[in-house]
């Protein structure tokens, strides 16, 4: 099967080299921008793609809602299977592509934006055909997974772990999608679509590590915690819930093994129990593996990810509830309901009662309204 690839970027050059060595695939056009076409393989229009009966697939890693979402519409109308790594994409018109796939019998598979090389999708879709999914989740941004190690392992601030992360590569110019929790966010919504059949459109909780001190880090590392950015999701009675937060382990916690900027994702079967896998979230031969990882599943029959029964949905976190650990100003200590509390200078480091998961992340977001500075993690015993 002749696959063209939709951009020469990070992932699209990984794709492109490793087609070369693939049992059963081939590689075909690869479209980059006008003013780029420096190699004959290369084409500057998406209709040379389309239009041309010798491409049997089409991988998209290009990036970005538009023109991607035309580009896949166009290549899965002209009867090509279709493979992605655009969590963006998928997240935003997902239903629309699965649609036009089974409308015209192609292939609509997207191991690759969510978990890199990590088989997370792939295998929650696999599993969600003979075992209840009933949650799902964990260290899906190996970017917040990086600094938040390097904090704890080596005694780091935040602003000193975001620039070694970002002259690593780790770490984009701009951070934002990663450290405030989007990224992880996208994800689950992936993994809620995937193994429940709601691709949430509301509801969903987001906290990041943007506030996050070596303070912080110092004081739950006296007390035997390690802090890691985890996304939770499941099933509930008629939908599915989903949220991110940062989250104070104990010692001897796996997740706690997982370091630098590794990824762990999870789920729970209703028969199968803990399922883990560890790996690389990123990275362009990671995440171009799992791209040639769909393709050679295209050979092998697989033709989507998607559950038949897919619809947009709001999620439902109201059953979640944990204590938190919560640091904010001294004076504003009695927002919230402490089950023990201690005084820093003008700062106030509480366990609080557990609460509900959306009372934590409003009363953050009110009293960061007016001002405040606050940090919190749910903790896990
Ligand atoms: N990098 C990773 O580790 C990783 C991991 C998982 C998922 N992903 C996802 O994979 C996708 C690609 O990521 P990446 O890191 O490879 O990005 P990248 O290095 O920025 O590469 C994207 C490439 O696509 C090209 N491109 C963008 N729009 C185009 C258009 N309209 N026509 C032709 N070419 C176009 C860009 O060209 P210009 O440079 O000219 O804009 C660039 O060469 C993203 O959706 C990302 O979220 C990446």
């Amino acid at each position: 099967m002749k696959v063209a690839v939709l951009g020469f970027g990070t992932v699209g050059f990984g794709v492109y080299e490793m087609l070369k060595n693939a049992a059963g695939l081939e590689q075909g056009p690869v479209l980059v921008r006008p003013g780029k076409k420096d190699q004959p393989y290369k084409v500057t229009s998406i209709e040379e793609i389309v239009n041309d009966p010798s491409v049997g697939a089409v991988a998209e890693v290009m990036g970005g809602v538009e023109p991607a979402f035309s580009y896949a519409s166009a290549a899965l109308k002209a009867g090509k299977h279709f493979v992605t790594s655009n969590k963006a994409l998928v997240a935003a018109k997902g239903p629309e592509l699965d649609a036009i796939a089974r409308e015209k019998g192609v292939a609509f598979l997207f191991s690759a934006a969510c978990g890199g090389g990590v088989p997370f999708l792939h295998n929650l879709a696999l599993a969600r055909e003979s075992d209840a999914i009933l949650s799902f989740g964990g260290i899906l941004n190996g970017t917040t997974n990086y600094m938040l190690d390097a904090m704890q392992r080596l005694h780091l601030d935040y602003a000193d772990v975001l620039a070694d992360a970002q002259r690593l590569g780790y770490a984009e110019a701009d951070p934002t999608a990663d450290v405030s929790g989007l990224d992880a966010l996208r994800k689950i919504m992936l993994a809620c679509a995937v193994a429940c059949g709601t691709l949430p459109t509301d509801g969903l909780l987001n906290e990041g590590i943007e506030s996050v001190t070596a303070a912080d880090v110092a004081h739950f590392q006296s007390r035997g915690y390690t802090c890691r950015l985890i996304a939770s999701g499941g099933r509930t009675e008629d939908g599915a819930y989903a949220y991110v937060e940062p989250v104070l382990l104990r010692d001897g916690a796996a997740e706690c093994a997982v370091l630098q900027n590794f990824n762990m994702a999870r789920y729970e079967g209703g028969c199968a129990g803990p399922i883990v896998l560890m790996g690389q979230g990123a990275g362009r031969w990671p995440t171009a593996s799992a791209v040639l990882r769909d393709l050679s599943g295209i050979l092998r029959g697989e033709r989507e990810m998607f559950p038949a029964n897919l619809r947009r949905g709001e999620v439902d976190n109201s059953a979640c509830s944990h204590s938190y650990y919560v640091r904010l100003p001294a004076a504003l200590a009695g927002e919230l309901p402490a089950a023990s509390a201690e005084l820093d200078g003008e700062l106030c480091r509480m366990i609080t009662e557990p609460i509900p998961v959306s009372q934590m992340h409003f009363t953050a977001a009110r009293l960061r309204e007016s001002g405040a500075p606050v940090f919190f993690a749910a903790v896990r015993e």
